[in-house]
């Protein structure tokens, strides 16, 4: 049988046990990174490797963040950011050129405005007889699996002493009908038992009808409101999100909202659980004041470092290195 590559596309693809075993892959890498011979170490394992960054929607720190775990791992990265520069501009069709990555490198990570693009591109290639592993960085309106990945190994360290994520109260606030990062946030959740979502969000960009309905199914509590205020002392965590507003044109849309009644403000902290904690995906625009950032229960800052661990771990286990990896950490740290 021909052999299968392993990607990342989608959130569903994930279960508890995976979850836990890649959160304690990426802190045993946090461990062994901290000294020069275990970042030469990591850097020895995958350094034969070579990774295409496709990103055609707009990217800082998810792509960086992707390269550095390349780096740290000694892939070597290239990468096409704007299609112009491709030769989709003479007429190629995106799966022929996707197509062609995979005839000179190892791993395609990529991020498309197009929703099922990168599951399509993962079966296509599936087909032939070069099947390299698709990463999906985010599609369109629907999904961003690594971000949620990151996401869940924040909420695990977070809650370390508090008994983990089971049981957490978490909130999602903002534009959660076109918000990726809150999607499959949301859908991951639901691997943790005892969890109650609350979606805060104005009607127009409360949270699919789709997400709702698998909650649904696996019997995961949520409670839909647009009170904020009031939400905030309820909760364990804050998971804050911008407008989406770059879809607008497309859809054809302008709803002309309150942006500061879904809006974290200084004077919130002190409504907030003295061990409750706001994430936000970033960029933020207003929906955080700049002020809350010097304080101990404000994540967002370190949501983007664990990121580049996650990365490291998630990359390194599609590529079967995980045990090398854990078998250096016993014998080294
Ligand atoms: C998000 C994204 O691109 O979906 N950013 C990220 O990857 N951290 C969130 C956003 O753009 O609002």
């Amino acid at each position: 049988m021909k052999k299968k590559a392993l990607h990342c596309i989608d959130v569903q693809q994930f279960n508890h046990n995976f979850l836990e075993e890649i959160c304690d892959l990426a802190d045993k890498i946090r461990e062994i990174s901290r000294t020069k011979a275990g970042m030469e170490y990591l850097a020895s394992i995958l350094n034969h490797k070579r990774a295409m960054l496709y990103f055609v929607q707009p990217s800082t720190r998810t792509f960086l963040s992707f390269y550095s775990a390349c780096q740290m791992l000694g892939i070597k990265c290239a990468e096409v950011r704007d299609p112009k520069t491709s030769s989709e501009i003479k007429g190629e069709s995106e799966e022929d050129t996707v197509r062609t990555f995979s005839l000179y490198f190892d791993l395609i990570i990529m991020r498309h405005p197009r929703a099922n693009f990168a599951e399509k591109i993962a079966n296509l290639l599936n087909d032939t007889d070069h099947p390299v592993p698709v990463i999906n960085a985010g599609s369109g309106k629907d999904q961003h699996p690594t971000q949620a990945l990151l996401d869940i190994y924040t909420l695990r360290r977070s809650f370390l002493h508090r008994g983990g994520i089971a049981g957490k109260q978490i909130a999602f606030v903002g534009d959660l009908r076109r918000g990726r990062t809150a999607r499959s946030l949301a859908l991951l959740l639901t691997q943790f038992q005892g969890v109650k979502l609350y979606f805060v969000a104005p009607s127009e960009y409360q949270m699919g009808q789709d997400i709702l309905s698998f909650l649904d199914h696996q019997k995961t509590a949520y409670e839909i409101t647009d009170d904020f205020e009031r939400m905030i002392p309820a909760v364990d965590a804050i998971y804050m999100t911008r407008l989406q507003d770059e879809w607008d044109r497309e859809e054809g849309i302008s709803v002309d909202i309150d942006i500061e009644r879904f809006s974290f403000q200084k004077r919130h902290l002190d409504l907030l659980k003295a061990d409750g904690i706001i994430m936000h995906p970033l960029p933020r625009r207003q929906e955080i004041a700049v002020e809350v950032d010097s304080d101990p229960r404000a994540a967002y800052w370190r949501q983007v470092r664990n990121g580049m661990y996650i990365r490291v771990a998630l990359i390194a286990g599609i590529f079967q290195r995980d045990k090398k990896i854990l078998d250096y950490y016993l014998a080294n740290t």
